[in-house]
């Protein structure tokens, strides 16, 4: 059996996909290592093994990612080729939806935004709030990296505690902004404010800008569907926390089931679409 490997070589985490032909993933794996190149190296392995395959099973591998460029030439003399990381984000978004246009929020280290459709997939910007912003802003708040740890603290905070909401400086009734929006994230932190509310606090913070700049992003368009991907959309809480925001912004925010691997996903896919390869 031949495969394609789509890797997926990002600023914190690598994501391999193995394809067994277009329709056809057969497994993916995430793995974190300190450097790119033993992540990308970790992660063939890793995948290989665990598909009951060798390196003689793979046709090609395929590169997206801010470390796609490290990777000089040919991986194990198999045909190595790179793609561009915002037309993978695009195309693995569309895929995984079956929508044929929509913004696709990457949420990973930081985070980025592609105008997707069939035709093309257009990077309109980005932001540096994301993951990173919430494992750098927890390492001193909370005194916790680990990602697990931090939602896990969230889950018992309440954002009470620390977020200025709008029903907290006025008591008129606005009709854009109904009273529970928040004014300001951490605009309103109690000295009895624990580690948990801080957690909560740093999520919900990093979903209402990502999601309020989607949003923006779709004033003066069609899109009413806005695809949300990358590890940080995959966590436990970002569907409540962005559905609040699609509320006022009248979107919905859609979080396939691969978020994680979208990126990869259309790496892979465009393998199969020769002229996209760089
Ligand atoms: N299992 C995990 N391991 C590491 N980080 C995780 C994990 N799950 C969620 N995260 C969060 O996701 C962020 C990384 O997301 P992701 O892996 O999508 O980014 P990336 O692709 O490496 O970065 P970028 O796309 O910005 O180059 C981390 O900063 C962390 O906040
Ligand atoms: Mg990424």
């Amino acid at each position: 059996m031949k495969v394609i490997l789509g890797v997926d070589i990002g600023g914190s985490t690598t994501k391999v996909v193995a394809f067994e032909e277009k329709q056809r993933v057969l497994d993916c794996l995430q793995v974190r290592a300190g450097d790119q190149i033993t992540s990308l190296y970790g992660a063939i392995g890793h995948i290989l093994y665990k598909c009951h395959l060798t390196l003689r099973d793979v046709e090609a591998f395929v590169l997206t990612g801010v470390g796609a460029t490290m990777v000089k030439g040919d991986i194990y003399g198999i045909h190595t080729y790179r793609v561009k990381e915002f037309e993978a984000i695009g195309r693995g978004a569309l895929e995984l939806t079956g929508l044929k246009e929509t913004l696709v929020v990457s949420v990973g280290t930081g985070t980025a935004f592609v105008m997707a459709s069939e035709k093309e997939c257009r990077h309109i910007g980005g932001s540096g709030v994301g993951g990173g912003t919430l494992t750098g802003l927890a390492s001193r708040l909370l005194g916790e990296t680990h990602i697990d740890a931090i939602v896990a603290a969230a889950e018992k905070g309440s954002l009470r505690q620390v977020d200025l909401a709008i029903c907290d400086i006025s008591n008129e009734e606005i009709p854009s902004l109904p009273p529970h929006v928040t004014a300001a994230n951490f605009g309103k932190v109690e000295s009895t404010a624990t580690k948990e509310d801080f957690a909560l606090g740093l999520l919900n913070m990093v979903f209402e800008t990502v999601g309020s700049l989607a949003a923006f992003a779709c004033k003066n368009t069609e899109i009413r569907e806005i695809v949300v991907t990358g590890s940080v959309a995959a966590l436990p809480m970002a569907q409540k926390y962005l559905d609040g925001v699609g509320m006022l912004h009248n979107v919905k925010f859609i979080i396939p089931e691969q978020a994680i691997f979208a990126t990869a996903i259309g790496a892979a896919l465009q393998y199969f679409n020769l002229e996209d390869r760089i």
